[in-house]
């Protein structure tokens, strides 16, 4: 399973704290791989992970606190997700501007790759989910960004555009991944989103790309998931 490793780097992990987050540091692990993560409440960190992992705390809306927690690493992957409409974790805070905030940040740190977990349906402001403070139209503010910012200059970039997130153990499904945002629905385990972006540090055919990603028939994924990336147009 994904037996070619090849990856020396610390990854730093924004929204670590999250469901999804937590995964993508339990896969980094499992590969061996460098991890820190930024957390706005580092208690909550330590009782995740405990002593082991490393932990800036700080806050998205601090350039400061991120200029900290990037140093010194080479690929940064964010699961952050807002929570309540205004406020600190709302949209407008942690989808768009926090994840920009990140994206500026860990260039001018030097980050070489960027991974973020965005959603299906980004691209349509007609969306339901839209109600929520324009929640999908922030997301695809931050991936602009992010697309604009890691697409050249010797940095890459993979957005995973995920349908519905449930729980479970990563490499149990057959997935489908799609380009165009044409998906209206869908569902997916956090653990193989999680996976996803975690080998996009080391496959080639995984940089500079945006895809939506669903779950189909369950169905062991032995031999790992980074086939799914021959799958995709270019
Ligand atoms: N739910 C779905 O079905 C679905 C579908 C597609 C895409 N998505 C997206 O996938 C991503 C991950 O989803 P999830 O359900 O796994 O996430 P989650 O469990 O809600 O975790 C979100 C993370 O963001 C952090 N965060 C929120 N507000 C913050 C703030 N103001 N400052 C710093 N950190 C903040 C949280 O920190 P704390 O732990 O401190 O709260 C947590 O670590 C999100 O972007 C979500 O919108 C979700």
């Amino acid at each position: 399973m994904d037996g070619n490793v090849v990856y020396n780097g610390k990854v730093l992990v924004a929204g670590a704290t999250g469901k999804s987050g937590e995964w993508v540091v339990k896969r980094l692990l499992h590969y061996g791989i460098p991890v820190r993560v930024f957390a706005r409440d580092s208690d909550k960190a330590l009782r995740l992970f405990g002593p082991g992992v490393e932990c800036v705390s700080g806050k998205i809306q601090s350039a400061t606190d991120i200029a900290r927690a990037v140093e010194g690493c080479s690929a940064v992957i964010s699961t952050l997700g807002s929570s309540s409409y205004s406020g600190e974790s709302s949209p407008g805070e942690v989808d768009r501007d926090g994840v920009i905030r990140l994206v500026d940040e860990a260039a001018k740190a030097g980050v070489k790759h960027f991974g973020l977990q965005s959603s299906l349906a980004v691209t349509r402001w007609y969306h339901p989910l839209n109600l929520f403070a324009g929640v999908l139209t922030k997301k695809w503010e931050a991936e602009e960004h992010l697309r604009k910012v890691f697409s050249g200059q010797g940095r890459s970039f993979t957005i995973v555009r995920p349908g519905g997130l449930k729980d479970g153990e990563p490499l149990q499904y057959k997935l489908h991944l799609e380009t165009g945002d044409r998906l209206w629905n869908g569902f997916i385990n956090r653990s193989d989103v999680a996976e996803l972006l975690v080998i996009s540090l080391w496959i080639e055919k995984a940089r500079n790309k945006t895809f939506e990603v669903i779950s189909e028939g369950e169905e062991a994924q032995r031999e790992g998931l980074a086939k799914y990336y021959d799958t995709l147009p270019g």
